[in-house]
């Protein structure tokens, strides 16, 4: 079986990716195979636990989180097409090759707080094409909107470890064999069901969202009896990346509002390195991503490490749901 399944340079050749881009693809998911290897060590590999360090988001950062920034990191700047990258765990943006023509951003471990309880997390990652007009190290490279990704991807280290990408074309899915070493393609094409009965957000915020937001949620919890008129589920994984890649399997809405929680801190989720290629993957797999008034990808960005609000999935749930935002 698993050697008739297709290897994930032919699918890329496939989607006509180019050679540049297609190793700059695999140093990112060799990279993802080396963390995979840490994951799955857990304790043995003495990856749990946190530093004694914050990010430049003031997250106190897990061992793991450091070590994935360090794996991928060293190896996009051995790969000379990268002319930058910029990371949840960097404060600013890294330089690489002067000549090189992507830049690469990341989220090395996200949902790190699943990390010392096994649970789903994963690496996210997007591509972008370098600017000429503006030097490597700047922000501007990064200040592009998501419409101009060239790849979106992450890899879930689960109960199997999962590459589910798209380089402008379908959202693929490919399983980490472990026997080969080699991610195959095991959904050639996710396509997100347009309704859905179960919504992915953090109640526990409740009392900190507009009163519309609380409005939709509350209709949706209202069951065959309230204005949905049908039952709606709940899950909720505090990682991204479980939440969307359970959407993109069966269905659903994946929901991170803006909230009054701090005013400095509107939103949660960095449009860079998590909305941008989340929404990404999403819509090339028939899906929807909006903040709470524009889709993601239309965003012109302003700093590096921007926070949006996020509302992605099944598409007449998301409209749904942007019906009473508005
Ligand atoms: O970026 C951070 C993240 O861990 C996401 O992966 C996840 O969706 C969210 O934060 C969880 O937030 P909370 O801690 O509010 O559940």
């Amino acid at each position: 079986m698993q050697s008739l399944m297709q290897k994930l340079t032919p699918s890329l050749r496939a989607d006509r990716v180019n050679p540049e881009l297609m190793r700059l693809i695999n140093t990112i998911l060799d990279a993802s195979k080396d963390i995979a290897i840490s994951v799955s060590q857990g304790a043995l590999a003495g990856i749990l636990g946190s530093t004694q360090h914050e990010n430049v988001q003031g997250e106190t950062q897990k061992k793991l989180d450091v070590i994935a920034n360090q794996i991928i990191k060293d190896a996009l700047l051995k790969n000379p097409q990268v002319r930058a990258l910029a990371s949840e765990e960097e404060d600013d943006v890294v330089a690489g090759s002067p000549t090189g023509a992507y830049v690469v951003a990341f989220d090395p471990l996200d949902g790190s707080s699943n990390i010392d309880i096994n649970g789903q997390i994963g690496t996210i990652f997007t591509i972008y094409k370098a600017r000429n007009d503006v030097p490597a190290n700047s922000e501007l490279q990064f200040q592009q909107q998501g419409k101009q990704q060239v790849c979106a991807g992450y890899v879930l280290y689960g109960a199997s470890t999962l590459l589910v990408i798209t380089t402008g074309g379908p959202t693929r899915c490919f399983t980490l064999d472990s026997k080969s070493n080699q991610f195959l393609l095991t959904v050639p094409e996710l396509a997100i069901a347009k309704d859905t009965q179960e919504f992915a957000v953090n109640m526990a915020n409740q009392r900190f969202w507009n009163s519309r937001f609380k409005d939709y949620i509350s209709d949706l919890i209202s069951g065959e009896t309230g204005i949905r008129k049908k039952r709606f589920n709940m899950r909720w994984n505090a990682a991204m990346v479980g939440d969307v890649h359970r959407l993109l399997i069966r269905g659903g809405i994946f929901m991170y509002p803006s909230d009054s929680r701090d005013p400095k801190q509107p939103a949660k989720l960095r449009l860079l390195y998590e909305a941008n290629p989340m929404a990404m993957l999403v819509e090339n797999a028939g899906g929807k991503a909006f903040n709470e008034s524009e889709r993601i990808l239309d965003i012109v960005p302003t700093t590096l490490h921007q926070r949006v609000p996020v509302i992605m999935g099944s598409a007449n749930e998301v409209d749904s749901c942007l019906i009473y935002l508005r």
